[in-house]
């Protein structure tokens, strides 16, 4: 893991950090003011008061966000993954990642696993990316109200508590 990530607690609702807009919309272009919407009305996952959204630090810089939220009895939630565009290829999101995982198995000690929902029109960028990861998709098809129309949403599990579990090129 790369010891000079930090994961620095963002509130789950409004009150932003003034970076934190121009951050997401470099890292979602095309859904940017979206999500920075969903962020200030905390409108974004199953359960918003349980949602664990947390700013990337590298070497002092923000460079991406990355959070958790409790998914059912067993599994927890990833969400608001990415890493700003000028600092992707480094091992960043993998180091982030695997420090959520282990901040959402110590606040979840019930969850066994950690869920990832891929809608099908990212197919190919992001099941190759989360593959790697460990994550395998084993039918199961996502079906709550709060996910955008359009896309069908595949849900991707992975073990919790094995940040090694993902292959390592
Ligand atoms: C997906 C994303 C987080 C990857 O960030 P990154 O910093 O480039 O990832 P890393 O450098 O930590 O790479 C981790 C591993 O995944 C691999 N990887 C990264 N992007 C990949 C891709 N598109 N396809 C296949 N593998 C990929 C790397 O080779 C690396 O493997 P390794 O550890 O075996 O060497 C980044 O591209 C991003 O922020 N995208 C936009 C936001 C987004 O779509 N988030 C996804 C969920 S909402």
């Amino acid at each position: 893991m790369n010891s000079a990530i930090e994961l620095e607690a963002l509130p789950p609702v409004g009150n932003q950090p003034a970076y934190l807009a121009p951050l997401v919309r470099a890292i979602w272009p095309k859904r940017g003011d979206e999500i920075n919407a969903l962020f200030q009305d905390g409108g974004s996952d199953i359960n918003a008061s349980a949602d664990h959204p947390f700013a990337i630090k590298f070497e002092g810089e923000y460079i991406g966000i990355t959070g958790f939220y409790r998914y059912d009895d067993a599994a927890v939630g990833s969400c608001w993954h990415g890493i700003t565009p000028s600092m992707r290829g480094r091992g960043l999101s993998r180091a982030a990642f695997d420090a959520v995982r282990l901040l959402a198995a110590n606040k979840y000690p019930g969850a066994q696993e950690i869920i990832e929902l891929i809608p099908s029109d990212r197919d190919t960028d992001l099941v190759p990316y989360f593959s790697k990861l460990g994550f395998r998709h084993l039918g199961e098809i996502a079906r709550f109200d709060y996910l955008p129309k359009g896309p069908a949403w595949r849900i991707y599990r992975a073990p919790l508590r094995s940040p090694n579990a993902g292959e390592s090129s």
